[in-house]
């Protein structure tokens, strides 16, 4: 949710934290701050409620040689505690000002922290939970017997701490470290040439090194210019598992494009083809990281998926494929209510878990709700050793490279094409699919990224009816079959991008009532299927069409190449290359990703960074 830099090093700590920070401001952008250590006695902080710039022009004005000094922390803030305003940006610091801390995620039981903390005549400056840490943290560095050894204070407070944090400590009396902890919420080291870094995630110091740690669940971090020390909240040192990040510092940057999501979008061909790669060897489906048995896939007699937003569509065209190939019936649930309805589960349930974070909090709360019911849990992943990953009996890490744009694109095709994996794995493992028919379908997915990047070339004409469309006040978007999720997945790109009504729904159900939505102009998306995969699924689509035209509908048709029947019911027509029933989403998402992005650009919105919204959503 909020984004964490801290810095040890040689280098000026503030210009390491802000850039990293510039780099992280998709976990949050409510606002920023910063804090710096110079010398013995010297903690200096800036924060500023707002986007980052904000805060720039606030360190220009107190002049940024105030914050000199080689060590420091900042942190971009998603406000949960109290409004977005100054006095609740992080750092927040302890009533002498000696102590600061910055804060990603939930104290849950801070209401009681916080009434110990003023019955003992302690003034709270701030509306957060965050500011009790600060406090508690300063009185057991000033008395008993953690009296001056702030990692031992850190543990001791984390020890009497409910919920999900990482917490990242400054003290004016130990210059030469950074104290961090953490429990469920992200946290990395980074490891320099006599620097380390933290931060929320890798893209923050990516410019100085690809050599980073994991922090595990309750531990402890101590960095300083040699290096990094880990212990669990009890003080007991712990083994680490250093990694060497697999990209560079041009994948976290804009190459050129306007924003993060174009770029994201162009990037879908690359992401859809190393999603693939690797997973299929000597005729078989292979997912080498899974670590599930082919007998625990043929064990398994029922299937759920687990997911929010954008991972849930991807969740929901899954399920068509999975029910296809291996004839289990699959639940697609949101994770926020899966846990709440008690659903039947038991060790032969598979649950596949969907997050491009892998941080999300309703989906790490299904996880572990399902494996507490002796479930199977597979996570279908983006980021490497994120919490969702750890906490899951197997893993299948989608491969679209960081997604910085808070609208997820190049993942949700990535999501697709894993679960397809999933589904083919299972497939094979249960002999549902003879072997060559596992393999036609890997070879199918295997022709995608070259249809995806021939449906790039639908671009420009998309942004045109973008901006024709950019004033209108609510659009629909429809389809059936695996085309129902396309239209579910439109409608979510529109709202949270350019904050427009927008809804997603099965054809079939227009005349069950929403068809009253329709009125003269109403722009409504149709996601057509291939008339020759499923005809009778197209011809019922025609003749929604014709329904919602007489009733003065502006129609805007994402058809197959070729498909003529259609053209009469256009008002707009995008085509998109001829690919199996199946695949389709993978091509007809792609101009619904545009067109939300250029409305939003049109209506003057910040692409990359929708109001209310943070890439990363920490609390349930
Ligand atoms: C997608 O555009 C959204 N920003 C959002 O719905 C997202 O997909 C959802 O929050 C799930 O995130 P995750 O994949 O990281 O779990």
């Amino acid at each position: 949710m909020c984004g964490i830099v801290g810095y040890v090093g040689h280098r000026q700590a503030l210009e390491v934290v802000l850039a990293g920070l510039h780099r992280l401001e998709y976990r949050g952008y409510d606002s920023a701050g910063v804090a710096v250590l110079d010398g013995p006695g010297g903690l200096a902080v800036e924060r500023k409620a707002g986007r980052l710039a904000n805060l720039e022009t606030r360190l220009d004005e107190v002049g940024r040689d105030r914050l000199a000094g080689t060590a420091g922390m900042g942190h971009t803030r998603w406000a949960t505690h109290g409004p977005p305003v100054d006095r609740n940006a992080h750092p927040h610091r302890d009533a002498v000002g000696g102590l600061a801390v910055v804060h990603n995620g939930i104290i849950e039981n801070f209401a009681r922290l916080r009434a110990e903390l003023e019955a003992d005549g302690v003034e709270m400056a701030s509306d957060t939970d965050t500011e009790t840490v600060a406090h508690l943290t300063a009185r057991a560095y000033q008395e008993g017997e953690t009296a001056g050894d702030l990692p031992a204070c850190v543990r001791a407070v984390c020890r009497r701490l409910e919920g999900a944090f990482t917490l990242v400590f400054c003290h004016a009396d130990e210059p030469d470290q950074v104290v961090a902890a953490r429990r469920s919420s992200p946290l990395v080291v980074g490891v320099g040439d006599g620097e380390t870094f933290l931060a929320s995630d890798v893209a923050a110091f990516i410019e100085h090194t690809r050599d980073a740690v994991e922090l595990g669940q309750d531990q402890v971090v101590v960095i300083t210019r040699e290096g990094y020390q880990v212990t669990d909240f009890h003080g007991q040192p712990v083994e680490t598992a250093p990694f060497r990040v697999n990209w560079d510092l041009s994948a976290a940057e804009k190459g050129g494009h306007d924003y993060f999501m174009l770029k994201e979008i162009q990037e879908q061909p690359a992401a859809v083809e190393s999603t693939l790669r690797g997973h299929f060897a000597g005729g078989r489906i292979v997912l080498d990281e899974q670590r599930l048995a082919d007998q625990d896939l043929r064990d398994v007699d029922k299937v759920f998926v687990v997911a929010c937003g954008t991972a849930y569509h991807s969740g929901l065209v899954a399920k068509y494929a999975i029910e296809h190939w291996t004839r289990l019936p699959v639940e697609c649930e949101l994770a926020s209510e899966f846990r709440y309805r008690d659903p039947v589960l038991d060790r032969d349930t598979l649950v596949v878990a969907i997050s491009q974070s892998g941080e999300t909090a309703d989906t790490l709360e299904a996880v572990r709700h399902a494996r507490e019911q002796k479930a199977r849990v597979l996570a279908i992943c983006n980021t490497n050793g994120a919490q969702i990953p750890r906490e899951s009996d197997a893993v299948l890490y989608t491969h679209a490279g960081p997604e910085i744009g808070v609208a997820a694109t190049k993942t949700f095709l990535a999501q697709i094409v894993a679960n397809y994996l999933v589904g083919l794995a299972l497939a094979q493992a249960r002999g549902t699919k003879y072997p060559d028919e596992v393999a036609r379908e890997f070879h199918e997915l295997e022709a995608m990224p070259a249809a995806v990047q021939h449906t790039l070339g639908t671009v420009p004409q998309v942004r045109a009816l973008g901006r024709e469309l950019a004033d209108s006040k609510a659009v629909l978007f429809l389809g059936r079959h695996v085309g129902f999720p396309v239209a579910l997945e439109g409608a979510l790109k529109l709202k949270e991008l350019a904050y427009m009504h927008a809804e997603g729904f099965a054809a079939g159900e227009l005349k069950h009532g929403p068809i009253a939505l329709i009125e003269d102009g109403l722009p409504v998306v149709i996601v057509m299927p291939s008339p020759k995969g499923r005809a009778v699924l197209h011809s019922k689509l025609l003749s929604n069409i014709n329904e919602i035209q007489a009733r003065g509908a502006r129609t805007i048709v994402i058809a197959e190449e070729g498909d003529g029947t259609v053209k009469p019911f256009a008002d707009h027509l995008i085509e998109v290359p001829a690919v199996p029933t199946l695949m389709q989403p993978l091509v007809s998402s792609v101009p619904l990703q545009v067109l939300a992005a250029e409305i939003a650009r049109c209506r003057g919105y910040d692409v990359d960074k929708p109001r209310n919204l943070a890439k990363s959503v920490t609390v349930e």
